[in-house]
């Protein structure tokens, strides 16, 4: 290209004339059409039509301008898997506010995933009577006895830990071994699963390593407490808790039934409250294996609602857990799941539904049968964009979709967080909470990591303060607490939510 001599002053004047008579004229979209949908757009985000202080609008900048940085950097935390993402969230100062940021209610966590696995460790296997033994394929498990154990199918030699500790040559090792078996974390996720099937297998072997330890009574509350406490310490102010009920056990063998479970665990939410008062409590929802038979599913939906008879206060409803596409679709379970309705009982339902890529697949009608067994609310939801209808009557009827993103992302939904289907869901406002599902198997704590990930990645660049209001709202909002109750958390939330933003600006 030849260098051509700047244009005169002249030629410029011409063409400035010629772009205005331009836009005057016709063919530039007019200006104010182009902000005013622009503003439409923004205000139907989660959190868009919320109006905001001063100082809510300046804290708003500050994570603004802090995202812009994060988002011009070449490991983009969202894009990247969550284990090779964590670290890179503990130093943003984006994780550190939303740590401090009062959350609301935490409302899908499941029972024994709720405590980081260095306390199962440290702690737990390091009480007497705590055998271990090693099965054939190089997984562990626990027993607490005040004998020997006998061995069973998988377990040929049940060894006491502390007589194993003494002959490992390297007791931090040995403990290192015992948390990857508790917990999917590791280095190189990518190698280590490389499908949803090889991640699966490894997500259940570990919740069967750590079931002999959190089920020994004793542990069985202190587990449920050190929960308690490590969701307070991420500022959360209630729980809803998926709970299996399981036998549980005592060193003599002897065993405690369901019931027993949920005793201790309104017993030990209300220690916990007293020693707390800025935290609400917490509500179980009854879990059964959507493995289950028919039969055994009728009996599993009669035994919920003698248990929310029994335990009205604490027992929030009924849903079915493991994976959905291998377990069996709700349709199945159609008999069981009306029979509440057909004797009058009103028994909630907060079914999982729709964690899964299947299109289309028997397993993929879950969103639409959930809705017309009337669920409260909807766990994952991924696939709820594939159905407009089911998206809809969630809309219209509030049922609001409980979002995990790294659940979704470590179990191999999606890999890139930015592409997650429930920032759809934000961009137009749905009903919707995060939570984080099993943070213990994923090596995240309470819903800091989850909200970061929702907020970067998910919200990208537009979700703002008012985003995160509003979803801390809804968490209470969506709860199942009673309407005199959800007032009250409201109430105690807003005095959080004012102190941590002026606190932060
Ligand atoms: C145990 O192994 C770790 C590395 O895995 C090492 O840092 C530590 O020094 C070892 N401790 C002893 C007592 O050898
Ligand atoms: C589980 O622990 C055992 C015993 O220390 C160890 O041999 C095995 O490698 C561990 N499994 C995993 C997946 O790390
Ligand atoms: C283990 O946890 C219990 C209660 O949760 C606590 O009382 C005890 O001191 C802890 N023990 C150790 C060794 O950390
Ligand atoms: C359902 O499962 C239970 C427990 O596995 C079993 O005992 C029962 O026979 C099964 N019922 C049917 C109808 O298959
Ligand atoms: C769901 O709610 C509708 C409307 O309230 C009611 O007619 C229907 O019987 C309910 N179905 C079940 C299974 O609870
Ligand atoms: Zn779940």
């Amino acid at each position: 290209m030849t260098m051509m001599p700047w244009p005169g002053i002249h030629r410029v004047a011409v063409l400035s004339h010629l772009l205005s008579w331009l836009t005057l004229c016709c063919c530039i979209p007019d200006p104010k059409l182009r902000e005013s949908r622009m503003q439409l757009e923004a205000s139907r985000l989660t959190g868009g039509a919320l109006l905001l202080t001063e100082a809510e609008l300046r804290l708003s900048a500050q994570l603004h301008k802090l995202k812009e940085e994060e988002m011009a950097s070449s490991d983009f935390p969202p894009a990247l898997h969550f284990f090779r993402a964590k670290p890179l969230i503990q130093r943003s100062p984006i994780y550190g506010l939303l740590q401090r940021m009062p959350k609301g209610a935490a409302l899908h966590l499941h029972d024994f995933s709720i405590v980081g696995v260095e306390w199962l460790v440290k702690n737990v296997t390091y009480r007497t009577h705590c055998y271990m033994c090693l099965t054939e394929d190089q997984t562990v498990r626990f027993l607490f006895s005040s004998w020997q154990p006998k061995p069973i199918p998988q377990c040929s030699s049940w060894v006491l830990l502390e007589t194993l500790r003494s002959k490992t040559g390297n007791t931090t090792d040995f403990d290192n071994s015992l948390v990857r078996n508790l917990t999917l974390f590791t280095e190189d996720p990518e190698d280590a699963y490389p499908s949803q099937d090889i991640v699966w297998k490894r997500f259940e072997q570990a919740f069967v390593s750590a079931w002999g330890l959190v089920t020994y009574a004793p542990v069985f509350k202190d587990y449920y407490y050190e929960g308690l406490s490590q969701l307070y310490m991420d500022n959360c102010m209630y729980l809803e808790l998926r709970a299996l009920l399981p036998e549980t056990y005592e060193l003599d063998g002897s065993t405690h039934d369901s019931a027993w479970g949920l005793k201790a665990y309104e017993d030990v939410t209300r220690e916990f409250v007293s020693e707390h008062p800025d935290f609400l409590g917490a509500r179980v929802i009854f879990t059964m294996h959507r493995g289950i038979n028919s039969s055994m599913a009728l009996k599993a939906v009669e035994k919920a609602m003698n248990l929310q008879k029994a335990f009205p206060e604490i027992m929030a409803g009924f849903d079915l857990v493991g994976r959905e596409d291998r377990g069996r679709p709700l349709w199945y379970f159609k008999d069981a799941l009306s029979l509440p309705n057909q004797i009058g009982v009103n028994l909630p339902y907060f079914f999982h539904a729709g964690e899964t890529d299947q299109y289309g697949s028997e397993v993929d009608d879950n969103l639409l049968d959930a809705l017309l067994f009337n669920t409260s609310r909807i766990g994952h939801g991924f696939a709820l964009l594939r159905h407009p209808v089911a998206k809809e009557l969630s809309r219209k009827s509030g049922v609001a979709v409980e979002v995990c993103p790294i659940s979704n992302q470590v179990l191999k939904l999606v890999s890139d967080l930015r592409n997650h289907p429930a920032s759809v869901l934000m961009s137009e406002g749905h009903p919707l909470v995060i939570s984080s599902d099993d943070p213990a198997m994923f090596g995240s704590s309470g819903l800091s990591h989850d909200f970061y990930e929702a907020f970067v990645g998910l919200g990208g660049l537009s979700s703002n303060i008012g985003t995160l209001k509003q979803l801390a709202m809804n968490s209470i909002r969506y709860s199942s607490l009673s309407p005199q109750l959800k007032e009250k958390a409201l109430a105690l939330w807003q005095r959080k939510w004012e102190k941590f933003v002026s606190d932060n600006t």
